[in-house]
Parts: structure tokens; sequence; C-alpha cells
């Protein structure tokens, strides 16, 4: 039986620029073909900023469509679901908690309308149970929130209530784009360590979306790496980061070279980019003018992705019979 819950297969999204009629393009995402299985995960996608990390969470939210490929969750194409059941599935965890609340609503009534919305329960008791649950997977209680509003909660605080609004419809995947960044330092690990306990305890994915490496090796079961808008490698989380393939994983780990120290700092992947997003071309590999390994077919044609054990690949170096 087909394992895969998850599976993107050649997926672009261009977005034009400019008016409705202007040919120049940006290719924010080129080609995505990843799966993630049943068995929960925390999945990262790990990428320098501007490289569709933020395109892919919105293709897998559905916020937006692709230009071309498709999306299967649990077989089916995900614009074939009704937008109902679908949101019940896999839910977005927000970058900015305080945007999440409104901040003049008591989180408690904030709930309940949710909770209305969501679960479309007009059974009370049913509904303050499934609250309480969601809390409670979070660490935090109603007595926590009661009364209060979204200012008198930490950045913390707030981001485990925003984890549990998504809770709240018992969903498959959590997609959580860039959720610690606007967290202090100090609260981060804690909610890194949260997603964990998620997939342990509630069985659920988490699709992890950083420009930061270290908080990638920190929690992830399996990395994606992209650049430009190719992914470049992906594979089991540490293998990648302890023996990269494709040069820009090695560049990316050269430059954080105690990547083992879990309790280290924050690397950020800096765009170091000279090419503007307008230059961007489908046609060769997207490290060609930084890559010190560079071959002559590299000049005439894009790679496609190689699998070396379990690692996927976007580099000519690993074309079967050498290149
Ligand atoms: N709605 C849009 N219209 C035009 N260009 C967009 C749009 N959304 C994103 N882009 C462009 O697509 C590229 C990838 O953006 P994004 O997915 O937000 O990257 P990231 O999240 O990795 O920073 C960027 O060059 C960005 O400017
Ligand atoms: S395809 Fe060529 S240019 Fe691109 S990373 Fe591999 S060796 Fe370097
Ligand atoms: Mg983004």
């Amino acid at each position: 039986m087909d394992n895969v819950l998850l599976r993107f297969e050649g997926v672009h999204k261009t977005f034009r620029l400019g008016h409705f009629f202007s040919r120049n393009k940006i290719h924010a995402v080129w080609d995505a073909n990843f799966k993630i299985e049943n068995d929960p995960i925390v999945f990262t996608l790990v990428g320098e900023s501007g490289s569709g990390k933020t395109t892919i969470a919105n293709l897998l939210l559905r916020t937006i469509k692709p230009t071309k490929g498709t999306i299967w969750f649990m077989g089916k194409n995900i614009e074939n679901y009704p937008k109902s059941e679908f949101i019940k599935q896999i839910q977005p965890v927000f970058q900015d908690p305080f945007e999440t609340f409104n901040p003049l609503k008591k989180l408690e009534t904030y709930f309940q309308i949710m909770l209305k919305k969501m679960i479309n329960s007009k059974n009370k008791v049913k509904g303050l149970s499934l609250f309480e649950k969601s809390l409670n997977a979070v660490g935090l209680t109603i007595e926590d929130i009661k009364g209060r509003y979204p200012h008198e909660l930490s950045g913390g605080q707030l981001q485990r209530l925003s984890i549990a609004r998504s809770l709240l419809v018992n969903p498959k995947i959590l997609v959580a784009d860039e959720p610690v960044s606007m967290l202090d330092v100090s609260l981060r690990i804690s909610i890194l360590n949260l997603f964990r306990k998620l997939r342990d305890e509630k069985l659920l994915h988490v699709f992890y979306i950083t420009h930061d490496l270290a908080t990638a090796y920190y929690i992830s079961d399996y990395i994606a790496v992209i650049l430009k808008g190719n992914i470049v490698e992906a594979g089991p989380a540490e293998k990648l980061l302890m023996t990269p393939l494709h040069p820009y994983t090695q560049l990316l780990k050269e430059s954080v070279p105690d990547l083992l120290d879990k309790e280290k700092k924050t690397y950020k992947l800096v765009n170091r980019s000279v090419e503007s997003p307008r230059e961007y071309s489908e046609q060769l590999c997207k490290f060609i003018l930084r890559c010190p390994q560079k071959k002559d077919i590299c000049d005439k044609k894009a790679p496609p992705n190689f699998t070396v054990d379990n690692t996927v690949v976007r580099c000519w170096l690993y074309q079967k019979g050498g290149v």
C-alpha cells in the first residue's frame, strides 16, 4: 500500500510582474518534487530569504494554485477536496502570534468564535473539552487565558495559543512558516520542542519553514534545501547536514562550522546571490555562478534530480556513470 501522505509532483509557481499582460515573470518555485510519508515527522524546508519557502507554504495551504504540477494529499489532488474538509487536515501556524488574534477581543471569546466556525459544533461541552485538550497539548490551561486579552500574554504563550488554535480541528499537518522568528531567542527552543512533542504525542506532521540552519538541524527528521525556487537537496536531516551532497549544501555547512553544537546561537542564511530575481533562469543550475565544482555540462543543461541512497540531489555531479 502507498505510504505517502503528501506529495509535490513537478510543482511550479510563476508570478507575473507588473500588469496582467507583462512578460516579466518570477519562477518562485520550479519543479518541486518531494513526499512526506505517513509516519509523523518534522519536515523542514530551509533556504535564504526570497528562495520560495512561503510560496511553497501557500501552495500547500491552497491559498495559491500551482502554475503547473500537482500536490497530492492522501492520494487525492488537494484541489479536489472541499475547502471545509481540506482546512481540517492542513493547518497554518503564523509567523507573528500577535497578528493571529484580535487585540480587542478577550482570548476566550476568540476561541468560542473559532470553535463555532471550525468545528461547527453547537455542543458547548464538546467544544470546551476540545478547547481544553488543545490548550493542554501546548502546555497551557484555561486559567492561563481566562479574562485576558492577547497583549497580556508573552509572545511565547501567544504562539502556543496560536498552535492550540490550529489543533482544534485535529489536523494531520501543521505548516509553520518561520514560527519562531518573531520570538525572543530564549523562547524559541521551547516552541521548537513543542513541535517535536506534538509529533510524538499527537502524531502530527510538522512542515517547518526556516532560514535558520541551526534550528533546522535541531528539530528536523528530514530537510529539503531550497535555492531560488529549486529544491537542490532533500534527505534525512542528520545525513544531509553531516555529509551534504550538493555544492550549495556543502557551502552552507562550511558557513556553520559548529552546527553540531545544538545549544548554540542561530545561523541565518543570508541571501548572497548576485543575480536579481528577474534573472532567474529555468535553463541552468541555480548555483552555477557560485559553484566551485562546475562541470562543462552545467553550462548546457539544468540538472535533473538524482537519487543517492535516500537523498535526492539536483546536481550533475551525481549523474550515474559520472560527468
Ligand atoms: N504574489 C507575488 N507576486 C510576485 N512575486 C512574488 C509573489 N510572492 C512571492 N513572490 C516572489 O517570489 C520569490 C519567492 O518568494 P517567497 O516564497 O516569499 O520567498 P521566501 O519565503 O523564501 O522568502 C521572491 O522573489 C518574491 O519576491
Ligand atoms: S549542477 Fe553543476 S553548477 Fe550546479 S551545483 Fe552541480 S556541479 Fe555545480
Ligand atoms: Mg517567507
